[in-house]
């Protein structure tokens, strides 16, 4: 079958993103295959962060969005109105599917825009214009299809949540921690959709309109950003308890949808609370699941062309897809037995009689097994007259575990069998 091809218009950061994973395609899981058709962006002679001589050029992203060899405009320009809007609307007139991660379009003309593909009978996908990699859109809009949703709400905006936790990590004021955060490329050069609250604010307007099958106006979002905030509000906040962040949250009332975007003061164990720098979590609530919640890197140009490039698999010819996923081109992979070679740290209780030497014992016995220890308690004896001890490894392989296991539970000073579990890191 022919590859599937694609106009790219924009190549800044998801743009050029999406350029490496097409090149990377063999890696991936995709039905069929994708080419470039051609790409398009502001100034041809700009220095990439991808290679794209390779490709042809075209001068106007609406000339490729019309492209007869085009088969999907994907769309990485950004921007409500302008060429972004023109490119699209071009596309979907043309009978071509469009994939965007442009929130502000969707937001601000996402109702007629998804008109437009329905009279055209072709697909308008937007997975990366909420909370970047996090799949978030299809999900709440197939999967979760089956739920009826009182709440959706979350984090959405790293660049405020970034600023805030900074703030409050660095005891310094706004205006002084965006300055440095622009300097780190954590901030855009021109903040203010993000820092008004307005960046998350098209986000929850989306996941609303999908969640509660409500017509998107976002004139009615109700906005206030992170620029107000002072230091000492964070802090009195923290030392009552408490943690500041930015919350979108779109609610269904009896009125209809209400949405809206503010700093709230959440419990220091509020699952949100601990959503930090550029991650974004978002929680849908209904009937009768409960909640769930989906957390990941709301950014980044990977990240998110890894959702775009999830939206361009859904457009592929292929009928019926096989319950895994499987495709004839993928590369064949056999489980295999877990390799005991594999290193961790490790936790090691165990239980050591109340007699002198018995601590050494068991320390030499890890020496023996090439165990070495980071950590190490032990308590007083019990009733029974035997002294729980814990020790926490530096990575070692889980054969040298089980070596010293199996040691161990041979020494008279030793009662019972040693308990081992393995530590999971965070990578
Ligand atoms: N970056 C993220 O983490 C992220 C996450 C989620 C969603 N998004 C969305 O993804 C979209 C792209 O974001 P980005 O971060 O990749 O933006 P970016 O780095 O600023 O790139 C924008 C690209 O659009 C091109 N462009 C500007 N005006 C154009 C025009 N008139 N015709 C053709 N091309 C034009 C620019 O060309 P030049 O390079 O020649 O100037 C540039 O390549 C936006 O809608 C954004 O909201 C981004």
């Amino acid at each position: 079958m022919k590859p599937l091809r694609l106009g790219i218009a924009g190549l800044g950061h998801v743009g050029c993103g999406l350029v490496e994973l097409v090149e990377a395609q063999a890696r991936l899981r995709l039905p069929e295959h994708v080419s470039i058709r051609g790409v398009t962006a502001r100034d041809r002679n700009r220095k990439r962060g991808a290679d794209v001589s390779a490709y042809d050029w075209f001068d106007s992203a609406k000339a490729l969005a019309t492209d007869p060899d085009v088969d999907v405009f994907v769309e990485l320009v950004g921007g409500a109105d302008g060429p972004a809007k023109d490119a699209v609307e071009a596309a979907l007139r043309a009978g071509k599917p469009v994939v965007t991660a442009n929130k502000a379009l969707i937001a601000e003309h996402g109702m007629a825009l998804a008109g437009l593909a329905d009279a055209q009978g072709v697909d308008l996908l937007f997975e990366a214009a909420v909370a970047g990699g996090v799949p978030i859109v299809r999900t709440l809009r197939d999967s979760l299809s089956g739920i009826e949703v009182t709440r959706v709400s979350g984090i959405l905006n790293g660049t405020c949540n970034f600023l805030t936790s900074q703030m409050l990590s660095t005891g310094r004021d706004y205006a002084d921690v965006l300055a440095e955060a622009q300097k780190l490329g954590f901030a855009e050069a021109d903040p203010t959709l993000d820092v008004s609250g307005t960046d998350a604010a098209h986000k929850i307007a989306i996941l609303s309109a999908i969640a509660f099958s409500a017509n998107l106006d976002f004139s009615k979002v109700s906005i206030s950003g992170v620029e107000a905030l002072d230091l000492i509000d964070l802090t009195f906040a923290e030392r009552l308890g408490y943690t500041v962040k930015l919350i979108a949250e779109g609610v269904l009332t009896e009125g209809g949808v209400v949405c809206r975007v503010e700093p709230k003061v959440l419990e220091a164990s509020h699952p949100l609370a601990q959503i930090n720098g550029s991650l974004n979590s978002v929680r849908v609530e209904g009937n009768p699941l409960g909640a769930v919640v989906m957390t990941g890197p709301g950014a980044g140009g990977g990240p998110t062309a890894s959702a775009v490039m999830g939206d361009i698999s859904k457009l592929f010819r292929t009928g019926r897809r096989s319950a895994f996923g499987h495709a004839a081109h993928h590369p064949t992979r056999d489980f295999i037995v877990p390799d005991d070679a594999e290193s961790a740290p490790w936790f090691l209780r165990t239980q050591l009689a109340d007699v002198s030497g018995a601590l050494a014992s068991l320390t030499d016995t890890l020496a023996q097994a090439g165990v070495s220890i980071d950590k190490l308690m032990q308590d007083s004896a019990d009733a029974q007259g035997t002294a729980p001890v814990a020790i926490v490894t530096h990575r070692c392989p889980r054969s040298n575990m089980a070596q010293a296991v199996n040691q161990l539970a041979q020494l008279s000073s030793i009662a019972g069998k040693p308990r081992l579990i393995r530590i999971e890191m965070d990578h």
